[in-house]
Protein backbone atom coordinates (compact mmCIF):
# COMPACT_ATOMS: atom_id res chain seq x y z
CA UNK A 1 0.00 0.00 0.00
CA UNK A 2 1.18 3.83 0.48
CA UNK A 3 0.14 4.18 -3.22
CA UNK A 4 -2.37 6.90 -3.46
CA UNK A 5 -5.79 5.40 -4.65
CA UNK A 6 -5.22 7.92 -7.62
CA UNK A 7 -1.37 7.42 -8.05
CA UNK A 8 -2.00 5.47 -11.36
CA UNK A 9 -0.90 8.41 -13.71
CA UNK A 10 1.78 9.35 -11.08
CA UNK A 11 5.64 9.07 -10.77
CA UNK A 12 6.18 11.15 -8.03
CA UNK A 13 4.77 11.27 -5.04
CA UNK A 14 2.68 14.81 -3.88
CA UNK A 15 4.86 17.52 -1.97
CA UNK A 16 3.93 17.78 1.81
CA UNK A 17 2.47 21.46 0.98
CA UNK A 18 0.46 19.72 -1.21
CA UNK A 19 -0.80 17.12 1.05
CA UNK A 20 -1.24 19.65 3.64
CA UNK A 21 -3.54 21.60 1.75
CA UNK A 22 -5.75 19.09 0.02
CA UNK A 23 -6.16 17.00 3.39
CA UNK A 24 -9.58 17.13 4.87
CA UNK A 25 -9.96 14.11 6.79
CA UNK A 26 -9.68 16.46 10.32
CA UNK A 27 -13.02 17.53 9.26
CA UNK A 28 -14.98 15.80 7.30
CA UNK A 29 -14.33 12.86 9.56
CA UNK A 30 -17.99 14.10 10.58
CA UNK A 31 -19.53 12.70 7.51
CA UNK A 32 -18.21 9.07 8.42
CA UNK A 33 -21.70 7.55 9.02
CA UNK A 34 -23.31 9.67 5.88
CA UNK A 35 -20.49 8.36 4.03
CA UNK A 36 -21.12 4.87 5.02
CA UNK A 37 -24.98 4.85 4.90
CA UNK A 38 -24.69 6.26 0.99
CA UNK A 39 -21.86 3.59 0.23
CA UNK A 40 -23.98 0.49 2.10
CA UNK A 41 -27.28 2.02 -0.69
CA UNK A 42 -24.91 1.96 -2.95
CA UNK A 43 -23.37 -1.49 -3.22
CA UNK A 44 -26.64 -3.34 -2.70
CA UNK A 45 -28.41 -0.96 -5.72
CA UNK A 46 -25.36 -2.45 -7.68
CA UNK A 47 -25.55 -6.04 -6.69
CA UNK A 48 -29.35 -5.39 -7.33
CA UNK A 49 -28.90 -3.87 -10.84
CA UNK A 50 -26.77 -7.13 -11.59
CA UNK A 51 -23.51 -4.56 -11.79
CA UNK A 52 -21.62 -6.63 -8.58
CA UNK A 53 -22.41 -9.84 -7.69
CA UNK A 54 -24.23 -10.61 -4.79
CA UNK A 55 -21.39 -11.96 -3.19
CA UNK A 56 -19.28 -9.06 -3.54
CA UNK A 57 -22.15 -6.89 -2.19
CA UNK A 58 -22.10 -8.46 1.06
CA UNK A 59 -18.82 -8.58 1.94
CA UNK A 60 -18.83 -4.88 1.56
CA UNK A 61 -21.77 -4.70 3.09
CA UNK A 62 -20.07 -6.52 6.23
CA UNK A 63 -17.13 -4.45 5.69
CA UNK A 64 -18.76 -1.27 5.84
CA UNK A 65 -20.27 -2.59 9.19
CA UNK A 66 -17.09 -3.37 10.66
CA UNK A 67 -15.92 0.03 9.88
CA UNK A 68 -18.94 1.99 11.36
CA UNK A 69 -18.34 0.00 14.57
CA UNK A 70 -14.61 0.28 14.35
CA UNK A 71 -15.67 4.26 14.04
CA UNK A 72 -18.32 4.48 16.48
CA UNK A 73 -15.91 2.24 19.06
CA UNK A 74 -13.26 5.27 18.81
CA UNK A 75 -10.66 2.22 16.95
CA UNK A 76 -10.83 2.97 12.74
CA UNK A 77 -7.47 4.52 12.18
CA UNK A 78 -8.11 8.02 10.49
CA UNK A 79 -5.00 8.92 8.10
CA UNK A 80 -4.12 11.96 6.72
CA UNK A 81 -2.49 10.19 3.43
CA UNK A 82 -6.02 9.34 2.44
CA UNK A 83 -7.11 12.59 2.06
CA UNK A 84 -10.70 12.68 3.27
CA UNK A 85 -13.46 10.24 4.85
CA UNK A 86 -14.36 8.41 1.10
CA UNK A 87 -10.98 7.28 1.07
CA UNK A 88 -10.09 6.34 4.32
CA UNK A 89 -13.33 4.52 4.09
CA UNK A 90 -12.65 2.42 1.07
CA UNK A 91 -8.81 2.14 2.24
CA UNK A 92 -9.66 0.33 5.73
CA UNK A 93 -12.66 -1.59 3.45
CA UNK A 94 -10.02 -3.05 1.23
CA UNK A 95 -7.99 -4.28 4.37
CA UNK A 96 -10.61 -5.60 5.54
CA UNK A 97 -12.09 -7.68 2.62
CA UNK A 98 -9.75 -7.13 -0.11
CA UNK A 99 -9.56 -6.70 -3.37
CA UNK A 100 -13.56 -6.60 -4.12
CA UNK A 101 -13.45 -3.28 -1.84
CA UNK A 102 -12.06 -2.04 -5.30
CA UNK A 103 -16.06 -2.49 -6.81
CA UNK A 104 -17.72 -0.47 -4.61
CA UNK A 105 -17.08 2.28 -6.22
CA UNK A 106 -18.27 1.33 -10.07
CA UNK A 107 -20.67 3.69 -11.56
CA UNK A 108 -19.14 6.74 -8.40
CA UNK A 109 -17.36 9.20 -7.73
CA UNK A 110 -16.35 11.08 -4.71
CA UNK A 111 -17.70 14.19 -6.36
CA UNK A 112 -21.68 12.69 -6.05
CA UNK A 113 -20.09 10.59 -2.64
CA UNK A 114 -19.62 13.62 -1.39
CA UNK A 115 -22.26 15.61 -2.11
CA UNK A 116 -24.82 13.16 -1.17
CA UNK A 117 -23.18 12.54 2.48
CA UNK A 118 -22.74 16.44 2.86
CA UNK A 119 -26.39 16.72 1.83
CA UNK A 120 -27.28 13.79 4.46
CA UNK A 121 -25.13 15.78 7.11
CA UNK A 122 -27.39 18.71 6.71
CA UNK A 123 -30.67 17.30 6.47
CA UNK A 124 -30.38 15.12 10.19
CA UNK A 125 -28.66 18.75 11.22
CA UNK A 126 -31.92 20.47 10.28
CA UNK A 127 -33.59 18.00 12.00
CA UNK A 128 -31.89 18.19 15.03
CA UNK A 129 -32.25 22.05 14.79
CA UNK A 130 -36.15 22.28 14.41
CA UNK A 131 -36.24 20.21 17.39
CA UNK A 132 -33.75 22.23 19.86
CA UNK A 133 -36.29 25.33 18.03
CA UNK A 134 -39.34 23.41 19.39
CA UNK A 135 -38.00 23.62 23.10
CA UNK A 136 -36.70 26.86 22.93
CA UNK A 137 -40.14 27.80 22.13
CA UNK A 138 -41.39 25.65 24.76
CA UNK A 139 -39.60 27.30 27.08
CA UNK A 140 -40.73 30.75 26.20
CA UNK A 141 -44.64 29.37 26.28
CA UNK A 142 -43.72 28.63 30.08
CA UNK A 143 -43.00 31.73 30.80
CA UNK A 144 -44.49 33.61 28.98
CA UNK A 145 -48.08 31.54 30.78
CA UNK A 146 -46.05 32.22 34.01
CA UNK A 147 -46.09 36.19 33.00
CA UNK A 148 -49.01 36.74 30.93
CA UNK A 149 -50.52 39.62 33.40
CA UNK A 150 -46.97 40.76 34.69
CA UNK A 151 -46.51 44.78 33.31
CA UNK A 152 -44.02 45.57 31.48
CA UNK A 153 -42.85 48.86 30.09
CA UNK A 154 -42.63 48.52 26.05
CA UNK A 155 -40.34 50.05 24.33
CA UNK A 156 -39.35 51.95 20.76
CA UNK A 157 -35.51 53.17 20.71
CA UNK A 158 -35.73 51.39 23.90
CA UNK A 159 -37.43 54.65 25.18
CA UNK A 160 -40.36 53.79 27.38
CA UNK A 161 -43.26 53.76 24.87
CA UNK A 162 -46.28 51.65 26.17
CA UNK A 163 -47.13 48.67 28.72
CA UNK A 164 -47.20 46.13 27.55
CA UNK A 165 -46.55 42.20 29.72
CA UNK A 166 -43.71 39.83 30.00
CA UNK A 167 -45.58 37.64 28.48
CA UNK A 168 -46.34 39.63 25.46
CA UNK A 169 -42.95 40.60 24.87
CA UNK A 170 -41.73 37.14 25.37
CA UNK A 171 -44.36 35.27 23.00
CA UNK A 172 -42.87 37.77 19.86
CA UNK A 173 -39.99 35.43 20.17
CA UNK A 174 -42.17 32.85 19.93
CA UNK A 175 -43.63 33.92 16.50
CA UNK A 176 -39.49 34.47 15.32
CA UNK A 177 -38.58 31.39 16.22
CA UNK A 178 -41.69 29.55 14.75
CA UNK A 179 -40.74 31.15 11.26
CA UNK A 180 -37.24 30.21 11.67
CA UNK A 181 -38.52 26.53 11.96
CA UNK A 182 -40.96 26.94 9.21
CA UNK A 183 -37.86 28.28 7.28
CA UNK A 184 -35.61 25.09 7.73
CA UNK A 185 -38.69 22.57 7.25
CA UNK A 186 -38.99 24.20 3.70
CA UNK A 187 -35.02 23.97 3.33
CA UNK A 188 -35.52 20.51 4.04
CA UNK A 189 -38.24 19.79 1.11
CA UNK A 190 -35.96 21.78 -1.43
CA UNK A 191 -32.59 20.10 -0.19
CA UNK A 192 -34.01 16.51 -0.09
CA UNK A 193 -33.80 15.10 -3.50
CA UNK A 194 -30.44 12.67 -4.18
CA UNK A 195 -27.00 13.76 -6.01
CA UNK A 196 -25.98 10.03 -5.87
CA UNK A 197 -25.67 8.52 -9.09
CA UNK A 198 -24.60 11.50 -10.85
CA UNK A 199 -20.94 10.00 -11.02
CA UNK A 200 -18.18 12.31 -11.65
CA UNK A 201 -20.44 15.00 -13.37
CA UNK A 202 -22.39 13.55 -16.36
CA UNK A 203 -24.24 10.40 -15.08
CA UNK A 204 -23.11 6.86 -15.23
CA UNK A 205 -22.87 4.32 -18.52
CA UNK A 206 -24.11 1.61 -16.02
CA UNK A 207 -27.41 0.62 -15.80
CA UNK A 208 -27.79 2.27 -12.23
CA UNK A 209 -31.11 2.45 -10.37
CA UNK A 210 -30.88 6.04 -8.59
CA UNK A 211 -34.94 5.82 -7.43
CA UNK A 212 -33.34 2.73 -5.62
CA UNK A 213 -30.91 4.45 -3.81
CA UNK A 214 -33.32 7.60 -3.27
CA UNK A 215 -35.22 5.53 -1.64
CA UNK A 216 -32.89 4.20 0.25
CA UNK A 217 -31.41 7.20 1.93
CA UNK A 218 -34.82 8.64 2.68
CA UNK A 219 -34.62 11.18 -0.74
CA UNK A 220 -37.56 12.12 -2.17
CA UNK A 221 -36.46 11.80 -6.06
CA UNK A 222 -32.57 11.58 -7.32
CA UNK A 223 -31.65 14.94 -8.69
CA UNK A 224 -32.73 15.99 -12.46
CA UNK A 225 -29.32 17.10 -13.81
CA UNK A 226 -25.51 15.35 -12.90
CA UNK A 227 -24.29 18.28 -13.47
CA UNK A 228 -25.92 20.38 -10.74
CA UNK A 229 -26.01 16.79 -8.86
CA UNK A 230 -22.39 17.26 -8.20
CA UNK A 231 -22.03 21.17 -8.15
CA UNK A 232 -25.29 22.17 -6.00
CA UNK A 233 -24.16 23.36 -2.56
CA UNK A 234 -27.44 25.90 -2.25
CA UNK A 235 -28.64 23.07 0.11
CA UNK A 236 -26.21 24.28 2.67
CA UNK A 237 -26.20 27.83 1.86
CA UNK A 238 -29.93 27.88 2.46
CA UNK A 239 -29.45 26.44 5.81
CA UNK A 240 -26.49 28.67 6.53
CA UNK A 241 -28.70 31.67 5.66
CA UNK A 242 -31.93 30.09 7.59
CA UNK A 243 -29.10 29.34 10.64
CA UNK A 244 -28.02 33.28 10.57
CA UNK A 245 -31.32 34.37 10.83
CA UNK A 246 -32.62 32.42 13.57
CA UNK A 247 -28.89 33.89 15.40
CA UNK A 248 -30.29 37.08 14.69
CA UNK A 249 -33.69 36.49 16.65
CA UNK A 250 -31.28 34.85 19.58
CA UNK A 251 -29.26 37.43 19.55
CA UNK A 252 -31.85 40.45 20.00
CA UNK A 253 -33.40 38.02 22.86
CA UNK A 254 -29.74 37.74 24.35
CA UNK A 255 -29.33 41.47 23.85
CA UNK A 256 -32.23 41.99 26.10
CA UNK A 257 -31.54 39.76 28.77
CA UNK A 258 -28.10 41.66 28.97
CA UNK A 259 -30.06 44.82 29.35
CA UNK A 260 -33.17 43.69 31.46
CA UNK A 261 -29.85 41.37 34.46
CA UNK A 262 -28.36 44.79 34.74
CA UNK A 263 -28.88 46.15 38.29
CA UNK A 264 -29.95 49.64 36.48
CA UNK A 265 -32.79 48.11 34.95
CA UNK A 266 -33.61 44.73 37.50
CA UNK A 267 -36.01 42.75 35.51
CA UNK A 268 -35.12 39.23 35.36
CA UNK A 269 -32.51 37.15 37.05
CA UNK A 270 -30.77 34.54 35.45
CA UNK A 271 -30.40 31.32 37.59
CA UNK A 272 -27.17 30.89 38.94
CA UNK A 273 -26.48 27.86 36.64
CA UNK A 274 -26.78 30.43 33.50
CA UNK A 275 -24.76 33.19 35.61
CA UNK A 276 -21.16 33.48 36.07
CA UNK A 277 -19.26 36.03 38.44
CA UNK A 278 -16.10 37.39 38.84
CA UNK A 279 -12.59 36.73 40.02
CA UNK A 280 -11.93 39.82 41.19
CA UNK A 281 -15.40 42.15 41.69
CA UNK A 282 -17.42 39.84 44.51
CA UNK A 283 -20.39 41.25 43.88
CA UNK A 284 -20.65 40.30 40.14
CA UNK A 285 -23.50 38.29 38.33
CA UNK A 286 -23.03 38.36 35.04
CA UNK A 287 -25.05 37.02 31.91
CA UNK A 288 -21.69 36.07 29.94
CA UNK A 289 -24.73 32.78 28.33
CA UNK A 290 -26.54 35.60 26.94
CA UNK A 291 -23.22 37.81 25.68
CA UNK A 292 -21.91 34.65 24.38
CA UNK A 293 -25.44 33.41 22.41
CA UNK A 294 -25.41 37.42 20.92
CA UNK A 295 -21.63 36.91 19.62
CA UNK A 296 -22.44 33.50 18.03
CA UNK A 297 -24.13 35.21 15.89
CA UNK A 298 -20.87 36.32 14.25
CA UNK A 299 -19.43 33.09 13.33
CA UNK A 300 -23.04 32.20 12.05
CA UNK A 301 -23.39 34.75 9.31
CA UNK A 302 -19.83 35.15 8.99
CA UNK A 303 -20.01 31.05 7.73
CA UNK A 304 -22.78 32.24 5.65
CA UNK A 305 -20.50 34.71 3.72
CA UNK A 306 -17.51 32.23 3.88
CA UNK A 307 -19.54 29.97 1.83
CA UNK A 308 -21.53 32.07 -0.48
CA UNK A 309 -18.03 33.46 -1.49
CA UNK A 310 -16.68 29.78 -2.17
CA UNK A 311 -19.17 29.31 -4.18
CA UNK A 312 -19.30 32.76 -5.92
CA UNK A 313 -18.25 32.31 -9.39
CA UNK A 314 -17.29 28.61 -9.72
CA UNK A 315 -17.77 26.92 -12.88
CA UNK A 316 -19.72 23.57 -13.44
CA UNK A 317 -19.26 20.58 -12.17
CA UNK A 318 -16.62 19.70 -9.23
CA UNK A 319 -13.84 21.82 -8.29
CA UNK A 320 -11.60 21.38 -5.17
CA UNK A 321 -13.22 25.08 -3.63
CA UNK A 322 -15.98 22.84 -2.22
CA UNK A 323 -14.29 21.17 -0.13
CA UNK A 324 -14.35 24.33 1.65
CA UNK A 325 -17.70 24.00 2.07
CA UNK A 326 -17.58 21.74 5.24
CA UNK A 327 -15.80 23.85 7.95
CA UNK A 328 -18.49 26.91 7.47
CA UNK A 329 -21.49 24.61 7.75
CA UNK A 330 -19.88 22.73 10.87
CA UNK A 331 -18.82 25.39 12.47
CA UNK A 332 -22.09 27.28 12.08
CA UNK A 333 -24.62 24.63 13.52
CA UNK A 334 -22.25 23.77 16.07
CA UNK A 335 -22.51 27.40 17.08
CA UNK A 336 -26.47 27.67 16.64
CA UNK A 337 -26.79 24.03 18.39
CA UNK A 338 -25.10 25.63 21.62
CA UNK A 339 -26.72 28.77 21.53
CA UNK A 340 -29.78 27.30 20.83
CA UNK A 341 -29.14 25.30 24.10
CA UNK A 342 -28.00 27.63 26.03
CA UNK A 343 -31.27 30.34 25.63
CA UNK A 344 -33.58 27.46 26.22
CA UNK A 345 -31.49 26.83 29.72
CA UNK A 346 -31.70 30.63 30.06
CA UNK A 347 -35.09 31.00 29.42
CA UNK A 348 -36.84 27.98 31.22
CA UNK A 349 -34.97 29.35 34.70
CA UNK A 350 -35.40 33.03 34.58
CA UNK A 351 -37.50 34.86 37.01
CA UNK A 352 -38.73 38.63 36.63
CA UNK A 353 -38.86 40.96 38.98
CA UNK A 354 -42.54 41.98 38.43
CA UNK A 355 -42.67 45.03 40.99
CA UNK A 356 -39.71 46.11 39.26
CA UNK A 357 -41.20 46.04 36.03
CA UNK A 358 -44.44 47.47 37.06
CA UNK A 359 -43.20 50.51 38.49
CA UNK A 360 -40.90 50.74 34.90
CA UNK A 361 -44.08 50.20 33.37
CA UNK A 362 -45.72 53.50 34.83
CA UNK A 363 -42.41 55.51 34.54
CA UNK A 364 -41.89 57.66 31.53
CA UNK A 365 -45.70 58.56 31.04
CA UNK A 366 -46.28 55.32 29.05
CA UNK A 367 -49.94 55.58 29.59
CA UNK A 368 -49.65 59.40 27.33
CA UNK A 369 -51.35 57.40 24.44
CA UNK A 370 -54.46 56.21 26.42
CA UNK A 371 -54.81 59.50 27.29
CA UNK A 372 -54.74 60.84 24.26
CA UNK A 373 -56.74 57.81 22.84
CA UNK A 374 -59.75 59.14 25.14
CA UNK A 375 -59.58 62.42 24.10
CA UNK A 376 -60.54 61.02 20.78
CA UNK A 377 -63.50 58.65 22.06
CA UNK A 378 -64.43 60.96 24.90
CA UNK A 379 -64.28 64.47 23.64
CA UNK A 380 -64.77 63.36 19.57
CA UNK A 381 -61.18 64.81 19.25
CA UNK A 382 -58.96 64.91 15.78
CA UNK A 383 -56.32 62.33 17.07
CA UNK A 384 -53.42 65.17 15.73
CA UNK A 385 -55.40 67.84 18.10
CA UNK A 386 -55.40 65.07 21.18
CA UNK A 387 -51.40 64.54 20.92
CA UNK A 388 -51.00 68.13 21.87
CA UNK A 389 -53.12 68.24 24.32
CA UNK A 390 -51.24 65.05 25.94
CA UNK A 391 -48.21 66.22 24.77
CA UNK A 392 -48.70 69.70 27.55
CA UNK A 393 -50.32 67.40 29.86
CA UNK A 394 -46.84 65.03 29.78
CA UNK A 395 -44.56 68.83 29.87
CA UNK A 396 -46.47 70.38 32.97
CA UNK A 397 -46.37 66.43 34.91
CA UNK A 398 -42.69 66.83 33.80
CA UNK A 399 -41.76 69.93 35.23
CA UNK A 400 -43.42 68.99 38.40
CA UNK A 401 -41.18 65.59 38.13
CA UNK A 402 -44.78 63.42 38.47
CA UNK A 403 -46.99 60.73 36.61
CA UNK A 404 -49.76 61.91 34.31
CA UNK A 405 -52.05 59.81 37.18
CA UNK A 406 -50.95 62.53 39.25
CA UNK A 407 -51.82 66.15 37.89
CA UNK A 408 -55.33 66.54 39.22
CA UNK A 409 -58.45 67.43 37.20
CA UNK A 410 -58.17 70.66 37.82
CA UNK A 411 -54.79 70.86 36.02
CA UNK A 412 -55.92 68.78 33.31
CA UNK A 413 -59.32 70.66 32.32
CA UNK A 414 -57.11 74.26 32.42
CA UNK A 415 -55.37 71.76 29.55
CA UNK A 416 -58.70 70.84 27.79
CA UNK A 417 -62.06 71.85 29.61
CA UNK A 418 -63.90 68.87 28.72
CA UNK A 419 -61.86 66.30 30.59
CA UNK A 420 -63.76 64.36 33.53
CA UNK A 421 -62.88 62.07 36.04
CA UNK A 422 -63.24 59.57 33.62
CA UNK A 423 -59.73 60.09 32.33
CA UNK A 424 -58.31 58.25 35.34
CA UNK A 425 -59.35 54.80 34.62
CA UNK A 426 -57.37 54.40 31.29
CA UNK A 427 -53.78 56.33 32.76
CA UNK A 428 -52.97 53.26 34.50
CA UNK A 429 -50.37 50.69 33.04
CA UNK A 430 -52.97 47.68 33.79
CA UNK A 431 -55.91 49.56 31.85
CA UNK A 432 -53.61 50.73 29.01
CA UNK A 433 -52.83 46.55 28.53
CA UNK A 434 -56.00 45.78 28.90
CA UNK A 435 -57.79 47.96 26.97
CA UNK A 436 -55.26 46.24 23.87
CA UNK A 437 -58.12 43.73 22.81
CA UNK A 438 -57.03 43.87 19.19
CA UNK A 439 -56.03 40.32 17.38
CA UNK A 440 -52.06 40.21 18.18
CA UNK A 441 -52.56 43.21 21.01
CA UNK A 442 -50.85 42.81 24.55
CA UNK A 443 -53.96 42.55 26.61
CA UNK A 444 -53.19 39.04 28.53
CA UNK A 445 -56.56 37.56 27.14
CA UNK A 446 -55.22 38.01 23.72
CA UNK A 447 -51.90 37.14 24.60
CA UNK A 448 -53.36 33.73 26.30
CA UNK A 449 -55.40 32.88 22.64
CA UNK A 450 -51.78 33.17 21.17
CA UNK A 451 -50.16 30.75 23.79
CA UNK A 452 -52.76 28.34 23.03
CA UNK A 453 -52.38 28.45 19.80
CA UNK A 454 -48.87 28.10 19.30
CA UNK A 455 -49.18 25.06 22.12
CA UNK A 456 -51.41 23.42 19.66
CA UNK A 457 -48.77 23.94 16.97
CA UNK A 458 -46.51 22.40 18.57
CA UNK A 459 -48.41 19.58 20.38
N1 LIG B 1 -12.87 15.70 -0.09
C1 LIG B 1 -13.53 16.12 -1.28
C2 LIG B 1 -14.54 17.22 -0.96
O1 LIG B 1 -14.87 17.37 0.17
C3 LIG B 1 -14.24 14.98 -1.91
C4 LIG B 1 -14.44 15.14 -3.37
C5 LIG B 1 -13.15 15.07 -4.07
N2 LIG B 1 -13.32 15.00 -5.48
C6 LIG B 1 -12.34 15.23 -6.32
N3 LIG B 1 -12.59 15.18 -7.59
N4 LIG B 1 -11.14 15.53 -5.91
O2 LIG B 1 -14.98 17.96 -1.81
Amino acid sequence: EGQKMWGGRFNAKPDQIMQAINVSIEVDKRLWAQDIAGSRAHAAMLSQQGIISSEDAQQIDTGLATIAEEIQSGVFPFRAEYEDIHMNVEARLRELIGATAGRLHTARSRNDQVATDFRLWVRAQVDQTIVQLTDLQQALLERAEEYADALMPGFTHLQPAQPVTFGHHLMAYVEMFSRDTSRFADARVRMNENPLGSAALAGSPFNIDRFATSAALGFDRPMGNSLDGVSARDFALESLSHASICAGHLSRLAEEIVIWTTPQFGFVKLSDAFSTGSSIMPQKRNPDAAELVRAKTGRITGALVALTTVMKGLPLAYSKDMQEDKPPVFEAFDSLDLALAAMTGMVRDLTANTARMKAAASGGFSTATDLADWLVRNLNMPFRDAHHVTGAAVKLAESRDIDLAQLSLNDLQKLEAGITDDVYKVLTPEASCASRQSYGGTAPDQVRLQIERHKQRLS
